[in-house]
């Protein structure tokens, strides 16, 4: 990506509420993933432009050193507001600013924001070409393929991005009116990787080793970047390591989804972050995926009331329940 290096070729991809400095922390421990970014950030917010809200976008773009090399993702309409926040990202030592043009919901489309600007590339190009003359460290772009199937920009938005100075771009191929239905259409990432020379980074519906290595195979992608999957399999980095050295591929026991939820949620406890009791509870669904009686678990914690408490059900559910049943 311009002069830092992504090695391996593997991102997590920015994901509201869930790619927060503790999770991000959480996935680069387990080793082999090449970029980390933050959740998406108002421009407005950074910049203090819309009122109380400066605080909680300082809180998004809150990170640590060992998180290296590590992308901040804003959004936002205004040229010169994203050029003054990307501005600020870099001040802060990011090594890469990415502006969202895929984000589908209303509050953000509405505002012309995330993938509100597929429709007038016009706006596109002038926010590109504003936040890039305002940087030193490589700009990206993530976005979708088009507001509809009618209305596809995927490759033309490729294009743009090149001409103006972009480092590289990450393509989630649903468009905006598909939501998360259907499937991502992966000939999509083909038809831009096939229009442009920058790094493309393949996007949408990774869930296993095997899926990282066919989304290459099929489209010529760069770089994978993985989300939800994830969230639920912070092993999957590791995963597709293991597999490319080797065709096969370690799979977590219970006692190592005991491990991860417990370091997960002690860093929680320990960084007191905003809504720790919230963010556990969010957590339980996502790591219980697959294990015996997890739903047991699951309940158990939504009703709990403190960290101590699920932090206790935690382990005295992988240690005594899971073991007697
Ligand atoms: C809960 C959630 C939050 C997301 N937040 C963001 C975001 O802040 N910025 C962004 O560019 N994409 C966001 N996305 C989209 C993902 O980055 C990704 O493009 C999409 O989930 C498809 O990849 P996947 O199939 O690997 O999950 C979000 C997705 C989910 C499920």
């Amino acid at each position: 990506m311009g002069p830092v290096p992504i090695k391996p070729a593997t991102i997590l991809a920015p994901m509201a509420g869930i790619t927060d400095t503790v999770f991000r922390r959480l996935i680069r421990n387990q080793g082999h993933c090449g970029l980390i970014m933050t959740e998406f950030t108002s421009s407005h917010g950074v910049i203090g432009s819309d009122g109380g809200r400066r605080k909680k976008s300082f809180n998004y773009l809150s990170f640590e050193p060992e998180e290296h090399p590590i992308s901040s993702q804003l959004f936002g309409s205004d040229p010169q507001v994203m050029a003054d926040a990307a501005r600020i990202c870099q001040d802060l030592g990011f090594d890469a600013v990415d502006i969202n043009f895929g984000c589908p919901v209303k509050k953000v489309t509405k505002c012309n924001g995330g993938s509100g600007c597929l429709r007038d590339l016009g706006l596109v190009r002038s926010i590109l070409e504003t936040v890039k003359s305002a940087l030193t460290i490589p700009l990206t772009m993530k976005f979708r393929a088009g507001w509809n199937d009618r209305e596809l920009v995927h490759v033309k938005m490729a294009q743009m991005a090149e001409d103006i100075g972009v480092a590289a771009i990450a393509l989630h191929p649903r468009t905006r009116e598909q939501g998360y239905s259907g499937l991502s259409d992966w000939s999509r990432i083909a038809e831009i990787k096939a229009a442009v020379k920058i790094p493309v980074i393949g996007n949408g519906d990774i869930l296993t080793p095997e899926d990282a290595v066919r989304m290459v195979r099929q489209t010529g992608c760069d770089a994978v970047m993985i989300g939800r999957a994830a969230s639920s399999n912070p092993w999957i980095f590791r995963q597709i390591n293991e597999y490319l050295e080797t065709g096969s591929y370690w799979e977590p026991a219970e006692v190592d989804r005991h491990e991860i939820m417990s370091t997960y949620y002690r860093m929680l406890d320990e960084e007191e972050m905003p809504d720790t009791i919230g963010k556990m509870k969010q957590f339980a669904s996502y790591f219980t995926h697959g294990v015996r009686n997890g739903a047991k678990l699951r309940v158990d914690i939504y009703h709990a009331k403190s960290s101590q408490q699920i932090r206790d059900l935690v382990d005295h559910f992988f240690t005594r329940e899971l073991v007697a049943a």
